[in-house]
């Protein structure tokens, strides 16, 4: 039996018991989402008595060199004391440098950063030890350009009333990540191009279709958001400044029947868009990122059209449950 020491309370834990669920179960408020190893959202750092290595896949080598872990693959064999890695200087620092509505409801947050990254890519957006986001970035990496994320209000999370109600300029938030496999490569211009996304996904989308354009890729680019609500419209006003004239790439909203109509808007399901748009995908490079399970489906849908699973790169976004409560300050679990 391991004894667990976090933040003040004392837990022994049982065989086989991983130090997530142990933590968990002791009413410890750790953050958490896939508890499969995945998402990264539930790391901690140890910061006495060893952790066994399958807790530290995927992390990177300075994160494993100072004993950091992911709470839901740890079921340690030895006693260890534990802290949350907010509280140490892991994290990159950013400033909110601006925030506004955009079109259908949504908003937008502009952070300063020196974050190396790749369009498309996702991070945690730490408000607190307690509050984080998962955010997929919709800027490009040009210099002295901040990262843009694009929140949807969603009624008692608490990091969508941060960024719809409590957010000011200059705050300063904390970054984990960047994460994701899912960006555009230079190369194969000629190659025609799926972008699908749902959800928090989209933003991810929209920044790999600035970064093909940007890198001139010649090929048809199609561009599928699969809207589940009208917030998920947004995303029309952006394409149409990003549209020259010139025809470099087609948009979709894929919508239930009753959600909108008009032009660019398929009423029905992703698999029937895709059959009635294209035949085949045969050769087609895709990127999919949203909720894990729309993931799979429309992955699914693009593999059964016809395009090779090697030419399908996707990110699902385990998003982090934050509990509601009090949001407190930076000084409040800074160190
Ligand atoms: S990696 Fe542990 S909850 Fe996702």
């Amino acid at each position: 039996m391991a004894r667990l020491k976090f933040e003040g309370i004392e837990i022994e834990a049982t065989e086989d018991v991983d130090v997530l669920s142990a933590l968990l179960q002791a009413g410890a408020n750790v953050a958490f989402s896939c508890r499969i190893g995945v998402c990264q959202s539930c790391m901690l750092r140890s910061v006495k008595g060893d952790v066994p290595k399958e807790a530290q896949t995927g992390l990177r080598d300075s994160q494993i060199s100072e004993n950091f872990f992911l709470a839901c693959q740890c079921v340690p064999s030895n006693d260890i004391e534990i802290e949350r890695p907010y509280t140490t200087q892991h994290f990159l620092e950013g400033i909110v440098s601006s925030v506004d509505d955009m079109a259908d409801g949504m908003r937008r947050l502009r952070i300063d950063a020196e974050l190396a990254y790749r369009a498309g890519q996702y991070v945690t957006l730490w408000v607190d030890g307690q509050t984080g986001h998962r955010c997929s970035l919709a800027s490009l990496p040009e210099a002295n350009s901040p990262l843009e994320f694009h929140v949807k209000p969603v009624a008692g999370d608490r990091f969508s009333d941060w960024v719809t109600r409590d957010v000011n300029i200059g705050d300063t938030v904390r970054l984990q990540g960047p994460v994701g496999a899912t960006f555009y490569v230079p190369g194969h211009t000629q190659q025609p191009i799926i972008l699908a996304g749902t959800g928090s996904g989209l933003p991810a989308i929209y920044g790999i279709l600035r970064d093909a354009l940007q890198n001139a890729h010649q090929g048809d680019i199609h561009f599928l958001a699969e809207a589940q609500d009208e917030k998920d419209l947004y995303l029309r006003s952006l394409l149409s400044e990003l549209d020259d004239g010139q025809n470099r790439f087609k948009f979709h909203h894929i919508v239930r029947p009753d959600l909108a109509e008009g032009p660019g808007i398929y009423q029905g399901a992703m698999a029937d868009f895709i059959e009635d748009e294209f035949g085949t995908l045969a050769g087609w490079r895709s990127f999919i990122c949203g909720d894990p399970p729309a993931v799979e489906r429309i992955k699914k849908e693009i593999f059964l059209a016809g395009a090779s699973l090697n030419e399908i790169h996707s990110d699902p976004y385990y998003q982090i449950g934050n509990p509601p409560g009090h949001i407190p300050s930076m000084s409040d679990s800074a160190s």
